[in-house]
């Protein structure tokens, strides 16, 4: 089992960007929670990131054949992205969304998600663990397909 792991924009600065909404620790110590996590699943991962919507409208489609699941946090993208929720439709890989943060008792805008529509589940305000969550739901999901 293999799973895609995507991260969007501003994801990279952790730690720095606005810590008392999303942590104190680094984008560094994020992908070696993922990493730790998958291993501890018996799952294989890979991590990306970008800043840059088409390029994580590229990494979903490059999932096509390479993956079995996706794990996203497409950060700023979620609440505007109609090209991201298109993209996960298109390969119609099964996938679940992250937030670090609790969008639901943040700003109105923050409470659409578009690229939600696309995927089987939502884990939100639980920081890292979110991503440990979404990695065993997925496990789970994808062994009784
Ligand atoms: C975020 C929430 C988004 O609203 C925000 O734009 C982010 C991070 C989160 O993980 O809590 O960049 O996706």
């Amino acid at each position: 089992m293999k799973l895609f792991i995507i991260n969007g924009p501003n994801l990279n600065l952790l730690g720095i960007r606005e810590p008392d909404i999303y942590g104190s620790k680094s984008y560094a110590a994020l992908t070696e929670f993922v990493s730790a996590a998958c291993k501890e699943q018996g799952i294989d991962c890979e991590i990306f990131q970008s800043n840059h919507e088409g390029e994580l409208v590229d990494i979903i489609q490059s999932g096509l054949n390479n993956c079995d699941g996706i794990v996203i946090n497409p950060a700023a993208y979620t609440h505007p992205s109609i090209a991201i929720l298109d993209a996960l439709k298109a390969v119609n890989i099964p996938a679940v969304e992250v937030h670090l943060s609790d969008v639901d008792s943040r700003e109105p805008f923050r409470q659409i998600s578009y690229a939600g529509m696309a995927c089987i589940k939502t884990f939100k305000g639980m920081g890292f663990e979110g991503y440990r969550q979404a990695i065993i739901f997925l496990k789970e999901y994808l062994s009784k397909l």
